[in-house]
């Protein structure tokens, strides 16, 4: 009798270095955001409250931009793996990158550039058609929406069901982040024991190689290709 045998189950966590080659600027590299950019005036609750309108003027710039690029060849290749993976993306990306390239199970940690939400009540979300988000946009309960983004300062509502997705994983595969913002970064320690973890990022390494850790130190759209390949041809 066919004996169903449960898919291995890869969790990616993905930083802003997976959408680089998509020509989205990072946040901490030297072109970096917040290298040019105050996120104090920015991204956080008392920013929106000082000058809402600059906070929407930046993530509109942002949305614009993510309406004029593509995914790129390491979010296709992730797509890949759901052909023989249960594939989980958790992504600390606000873009939709992703989703574009098609892949179909993806948490945002930190929000949706193309989505805005209510100020009275944060369950009242809807997508914003086109890139532009304005002083006097409400929601249906009639005040202003604010852009869909879990700013400095704000909880990471979504943390929990990381923790659980993550906790669950035979595979780890990290890519593109810096790994100092936290919840998010200290998901890493919540695999299970000695599972295979694999970095890729073309900085310096941020931890020592061990048996079940790997360090590629590659860009994305290069280095994820290759490895999803293997990944499909051999196991892990
Ligand atoms: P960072 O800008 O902190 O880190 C980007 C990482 O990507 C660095 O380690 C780079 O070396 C690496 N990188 C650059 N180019 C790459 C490429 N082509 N391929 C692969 N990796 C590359 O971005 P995050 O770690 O994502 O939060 O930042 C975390 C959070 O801080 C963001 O989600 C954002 C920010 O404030 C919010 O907006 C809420």
């Amino acid at each position: 009798m066919y004996k169903r045998t449960e898919m291995e189950k890869i969790v990616v966590l993905t930083g802003a270095g997976i959408s680089a080659e998509s020509g989205i600027r990072t946040f901490r590299d030297g072109d970096g955001l917040w290298k040019t950019h105050h996120f104090a005036d920015l991204a956080t609750p008392d920013a929106w409250r000082r000058n809402p309108e600059l906070v929407l003027e930046f993530y509109n710039d942002r949305r614009k931009q993510l309406l004029e690029v593509e995914p790129n060849a390491a979010h296709f290749a992730l797509t890949k793996l759901e052909k023989k993976y249960d594939l989980h993306i958790v992504t600390q990306n606000v873009d939709d990158l992703h989703e574009r390239a098609g892949s179909s199970k993806v948490l945002h940690l930190h929000g949706e550039l193309r989505k805005a939400r209510s100020t009275i009540n944060p369950d009242l979300i809807y997508n914003i058609d086109g890139w532009e988000l304005k002083l006097g946009d409400k929601c249906e309960k009639g005040s202003q929406l604010r852009p869909h983004i879990v700013w400095f300062g704000e909880p990471v509502d979504d943390f929990e069901k990381a923790v659980e997705i993550v906790s669950c994983a035979d595979l780890l595969l990290v890519i593109g982040t810096s790994l100092v913002v936290y919840p998010a970064a200290g998901l890493l320690y919540h695999t299970k024991a000695n599972i295979p973890i694999y970095l890729i990022d073309p900085g310096e390494p941020k931890f020592s190689q061990t048996s079940n850790l790997t360090f590629i130190q590659d860009k994305a759209a290069s280095a994820v290709p290759k490895l999803v390949e293997q990944l499909l041809d051999k196991g892990f």
